[in-house]
């Protein structure tokens, strides 16, 4: 799915919206470990991503001809600075309706909308896609994200006592979902 906007945040810094494409490779896996490495809120630290550039490469074109799954990266200065993804929960047609949804952002780019903006524009495509339900997991103790999403009208539908153990402890983890 290809996606492409330019706008400009809060501070006027202009901001693009896009859909990776071949090139972004290794940017986009120095993005991941960096987003994975700055807060213990995503399922693992950047230890277990190691994906080669041409394995980078057949996902990004995988995600690009797909038509059920989004990726859309936002860039500053030239700069991967978040993205957000959204894929099928399964390939089964029974579970045509839904989709899991899930956000980085690095930390020097935290509170300036961009979550915000991200998860606005990823919910409208997967609506456009024909998805009728958005689903994700976050940590309890992830007050940011927890709140970013209770404004974008998720509900919890679920609650994993120990849905991680990080460091030896158990990690509450909560399923939330949303109609669209
Ligand atoms: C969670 C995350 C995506 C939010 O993105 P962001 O760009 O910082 O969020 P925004 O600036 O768009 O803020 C959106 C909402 O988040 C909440 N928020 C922002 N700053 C907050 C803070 N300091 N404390 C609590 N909530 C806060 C607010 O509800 C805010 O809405 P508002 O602007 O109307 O007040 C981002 O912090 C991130 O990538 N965190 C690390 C990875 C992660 O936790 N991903 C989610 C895993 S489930």
């Amino acid at each position: 799915m290809k996606f492409y906007k330019e706008l400009s945040l809060n501070n006027n810094q202009r901001i693009i919206l896009r859909s990776p494409s071949k090139d972004d490779a290794i940017d986009i896996i120095e993005y991941y470990k960096k987003s994975h490495d700055e807060t213990d809120f995503l399922s693992s630290d950047s230890s277990e991503f190691n994906p080669s550039i041409q394995q980078e490469e057949s996902w990004i074109k995988d995600i690009v001809e797909s038509e059920k799954k989004i990726a859309i990266f936002a860039i500053i200065d030239n700069k991967i600075i978040g993205g957000v993804g959204v894929e099928p929960i399964s390939k089964l047609s029974r579970f045509n309706h839904r989709c899991n949804i899930g956000i980085a952002i690095l930390k020097d780019y935290w509170g300036m909308g961009i979550g915000r903006i991200l998860m606005d524009e990823a919910i409208n495509k997967a609506k456009e896609i024909g998805y009728k339900q958005i689903e994700l997991d976050v940590l309890e103790s992830n007050t940011r994200a927890y709140a970013l999403y209770i404004k974008l009208g998720f509900n919890i539908i679920g609650k994993n006592p120990s849905g991680l153990i990080i460091n030896g402890i158990k990690e509450v983890e909560l399923r939330m979902m949303k109609e669209i």
